[in-house]
């Protein structure tokens, strides 16, 4: 069977060379969002199911596990929950505290914090403030279009529930009741939900109709989270330990050979033109006050346009990506200036990879393919073939088409991402 045949029928899967395989790794029945996995959303998530099985194939129990991409934490929470310890990094602020807070096990009556106690003085104190109309104000100065994306008595509940988890003293229950807040604001704010785009606001008709209760959905939220904890906490085995903190992958700040796995899955490209998670987390990083970092997006792989872009076309160390933009580059040089420096940045990172890694251990990536100007790129083929450059061996890849979306993946061009590939490399 041909690769390209295979990669069109949704339930086989083929290594790199097309052979088809007995495993699946469609999960398409699989709970993605059991224990932690369900506290919130992240754009192009890590189905579980997926790192659980490369944690267990490429890493010994103990070993520690790197994800130098960790977005919302899933490579974090299966590593622990495998018996491994988990180093997570991003730049993204928002990433950074669901990752944390999806990996950091709770014990609730040590923490003195009883959940039922804290939303029945919420609930009360709202239901008081609220008729004496002296909610606090929509905190305007938070983000410049506040208004556009939520409703003004919206943003007074909010900024309310804001007040409540300031009081709060323990520093994870805090952690947890942000991500919770976060959830809040994502699902009371004027987002279009169901439409394929995140940056859309509901139809002026929707709208009026939109009656959002934040108060309500955060004590369902934060009744659910709880438990969530509860049965991680529960299900970590005793002394796993998880680091995540903020780290740019291209320059990681490990030491080298201090690594005994990665698992992860980069970014597919440039920002702007593929998956938005900076875009994506702006109104939680508004609400939770997290703009003190350096603006996410500056940071992100491949965020500067190139210069001198024949040149670089050219020392491009990827022969799939070498040919896709050489072809383009006479008719859209600018979007050939836009997407090149992702392939040096994605390459640095590789370097980095190889380098905090122990010998003889494994690199596994998983990446989704993409298209530039309507030219589909195998970003399995262009990550080997960078991966080499690095000085990884590829020991085998396995491919899946995404049998849901849970987000919108639609990208400014329009381009869905449908395939997968799990790329298993080695520093042998
Ligand atoms: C595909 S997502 C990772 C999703 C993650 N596996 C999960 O399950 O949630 C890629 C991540 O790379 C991060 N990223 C982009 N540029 C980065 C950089 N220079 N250093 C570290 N992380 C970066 C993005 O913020 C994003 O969270």
């Amino acid at each position: 069977m041909s690769r390209e045949g295979s990669a069109a029928h949704s339930d086989i899967q083929t290594s790199l060379e097309g052979l088809v395989l007995d495993q699946d790794w469609t999960f398409s029945k699989a709970d993605t969002s059991y224990l932690t996995h369900g506290l919130h959303d992240y754009p192009a998530r890590m189905i579980p199911q997926i790192a659980r099985r490369l944690i267990e194939r490429y890493s010994l129990k103990g070993g520690r596990v790197l994800d130098p991409f960790c977005g919302s934490g899933t490579t974090l929470v299966e590593a622990m929950l495998m018996g491994r310890d988990s180093v997570g990094s991003d730049v993204n602020p928002f990433a950074l505290l669901l990752a944390k807070v999806k990996s950091t096990p709770i014990d609730f009556r040590r923490s003195k914090f009883a959940a039922t106690a804290f939303l029945k003085r919420v609930d009360g104190d709202h239901r008081k403030r609220e008729r004496a109309k002296a909610l606090p104000a929509a905190p305007l100065s938070i983000h410049p279009n506040l208004l556009h994306w939520f409703k003004a008595d919206v943003c007074r509940d909010l900024e309310f529930l804001y007040e409540e988890i300031l009081k709060v003293e323990d520093d994870d229950v805090r952690d947890l009741l942000w991500v919770v807040l976060s959830d809040t604001a994502f699902k009371s704010s004027n987002i279009d939900r169901r439409s394929s785009r995140f940056l859309r606001v509901l139809r002026p008709d929707k709208l009026v109709e939109h009656m959002p209760d934040p108060v309500g959905h955060f004590r369902r939220k934060l009744s659910d989270s709880v438990e969530r904890v509860t049965s991680f906490t529960d299900a970590v085995p005793k002394g796993s330990l998880s680091a995540v903190g903020f780290g740019d992958a291209r320059k990681l700040a490990l030491d080298s050979n201090s690594v005994d796995a990665v698992v992860t899955s980069p970014p597919y490209g440039e920002e702007k033109n593929t998956v938005g998670y900076a875009r994506w987390s702006k109104l939680s990083i508004a609400w939770l006050r997290l703009r003190d970092q350096k603006k996410p997006e500056r940071l992100s792989l491949g965020f500067l346009p190139a210069t001198g872009v024949q040149e670089m076309v050219k020392q491009l160390p990827s022969e799939t990506a070498r040919k896709l933009l050489s072809d383009l580059v006479q008719r859209d040089p600018e979007r050939v200036r836009d997407a090149l420096p992702f392939f040096f940045d994605y390459l640095a990172s590789l370097r980095q990879m190889f380098r905090v890694l122990k010998s003889d251990s494994f690199c596994c990536l998983v990446v989704g393919d993409r298209s530039i100007r309507q030219k589909p790129l195998d970003m399995d083929r262009v990550t080997v073939e960078l991966a080499r450059e690095a000085g990884f061996a590829h020991v085998e890849s396995f491919h899946r088409s995404i049998p849901i979306k849970l987000i919108p993946w639609n990208t400014p061009t329009g381009r869905t991402i449908s395939r997968e590939s799990m790329v298993i490399l080695s520093t042998a």
